[in-house]
């Protein structure tokens, strides 16, 4: 299994060109599920294993899917048949991002019910309520829902989301973009990554209204043509290499980024001591020359993500003082925890909040985590202590970060990757 090796103490220099978001392409992708003609994402992750494993599912269901570069082409006309199975579910969660597009379109889905994962339990009741407001009949059989459409189509509803849940709310935004009448849906995820499932969706032909608000509304139309849509910038990987440049006292030009969509991850970072410099299609962050200590409470967008606690954990092991950091959306995302502590760092956990005494410097050491977040703090980390940390099961690093090592290597770290059997 493959390991990346660190060798840490470098300040980072140079420039990282931010890949397409993965939370954004996955449901993009299956929003091609709604139409019978080509739909072309630019600036698509495509060397992402999560995107390789969805791939493997539309081709599944009987979709053509090519990835060209960072260009992905789909054509969802041969769908044959309406089934997501466990195995493929197992592996990639958003899977269940199939379940709205192929109920919009064919009135049935049977899709593999997803289990917990390392941080949480993770439900998926405010889907399933949701259309079942739009009018679907709901089973669980064997591990599968099945979804099916009463009488001859969806309902135009008004339904509130009990959590804005946020691909619980892509999955019915999907779900309504064919109902009979006006759909409102309430208390939904404003994350900018809905917004451009929206205006992709909108550009398919879809009347969607509301979208980075609260309430959504959806005016039913009876098709979706195809389009060509560039993905947005992924947030959390901009903001990953940003917690690089400061934790190593470095300057990454993050380009292909955008401020405007981590605005409370760069508040948080300029506290800590860190520059934000907005520039022409990105952004410069320059360390400082200490770390300051930040509190943090985890909160849905546009509050501080829970996709970058981590790593902002692994700046605060460094800082000079004390930070609270509080988990409030996963009731079990701290496993970076105990081996950033082996690392010789001091963090202590009460219930949902990190007790962060910032220490002067870290040790490497071998490590490894269960999910793709907490993975990539432990490289945070390692890129800023003395000696060398190997980080075991990359394969979660690989679902969600393109060329990592690659991208770190070009702003001088000392990062190798290597088959350790
Ligand atoms: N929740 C419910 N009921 C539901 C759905 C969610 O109670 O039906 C609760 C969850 O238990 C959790 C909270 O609502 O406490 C948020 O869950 P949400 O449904 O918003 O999460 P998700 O849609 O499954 C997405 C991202 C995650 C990200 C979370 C939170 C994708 C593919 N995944 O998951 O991304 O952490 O939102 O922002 O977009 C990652 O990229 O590393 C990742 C895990």
């Amino acid at each position: 299994m493959d390991k990346i090796i660190i060798t840490g103490g470098k300040a980072l220099d140079g420039k990282i060109s931010i890949s397409g978001g993965k939370n954004a392409a996955l449901p993009l992708m299956c929003a091609a599920i709604l139409t019978e003609e080509d739909v072309v994402f630019e600036n698509a992750p495509t060397s992402l294993a999560d995107m390789d494993s969805l791939k493997h599912l539309l081709e599944h269901l009987g979709c053509e899917v090519e990835f060209i570069g960072s260009k992905a082409r789909i054509n969802a006309k041969g769908i044959h048949h309406y089934n997501a199975p466990y195995d493929i579910v197992r592996k990639m969660r958003a899977s269940i991002l199939v379940l709205g597009p192929l109920l919009a379109r064919f009135g049935e889905a049977v899709v593999s019910y997803p289990g917990g994962c390392a941080i949480g339990a993770r439900p998926i009741d405010v889907t399933l309520k949701g259309l079942e407001a739009l009018g679907t009949e709901i089973t669980l059989d064997n591990g599968y829902v099945h979804a099916k459409v009463k009488g001859d189509q969806l309902q135009g509803t008004h339904y509130t989301l009990a959590v804005p849940s946020w691909t619980g709310t892509e999955n019915l935004i999907m779900a309504a973009v064919f109902a009979n009448g006006t759909t409102v849906f309430e208390n939904v995820a404003r994350e900018p990554e809905v917004v451009d499932l929206c205006n992709c969706l909108n550009s398919m032909g879809a009347k969607i209204e509301g979208a980075g608000t609260p309430t959504i509304t959806i005016h039913g139309v009876d098709r979706l043509h195809g389009t060509t849509h560039t993905v947005m910038t992924d947030r959390l990987e901009a903001g990953t290499y940003a917690v690089a440049a400061a934790i190593t006292g470095g300057r990454i030009h993050l380009d292909n980024t955008t401020h405007e969509v981590l605005h409370a991850f760069t508040e948080s970072l300029q506290r800590s001591g860190a520059s934000v410099t907005p520039v022409d299609n990105g952004l410069i962050v320059e360390g400082g020359n200490e770390i300051q200590p930040v509190d943090i409470i985890t909160e849905p967008y546009p509050g501080f993500a829970t996709d970058l606690q981590a790593q902002m954990m692994a700046l605060m092991t460094l800082a000079k003082g004390t930070s609270l950091i509080t988990e409030t959306i996963f009731e079990n995302r701290f496993m970076h925890v105990p081996e950033l502590n082996r690392m010789g760092a001091n963090i202590t956990i009460q219930g949902n909040i990190a007790v962060v005494r910032g220490v002067p410097s870290l040790q490497g050491a071998p490590v490894m985590a269960t999910d793709l977040r907490a993975s990539v703090s432990m490289v945070l980390a390692g890129l800023a202590a003395k000696g060398d940390t190997t980080v075991n099961r990359i394969y979660h690093l690989d679902r969600g970060y393109e060329r990592l090592d690659e991208k770190l290597k070009a702003c001088g770290a000392t990062i190798i990757r290597s088959c350790s059997d």
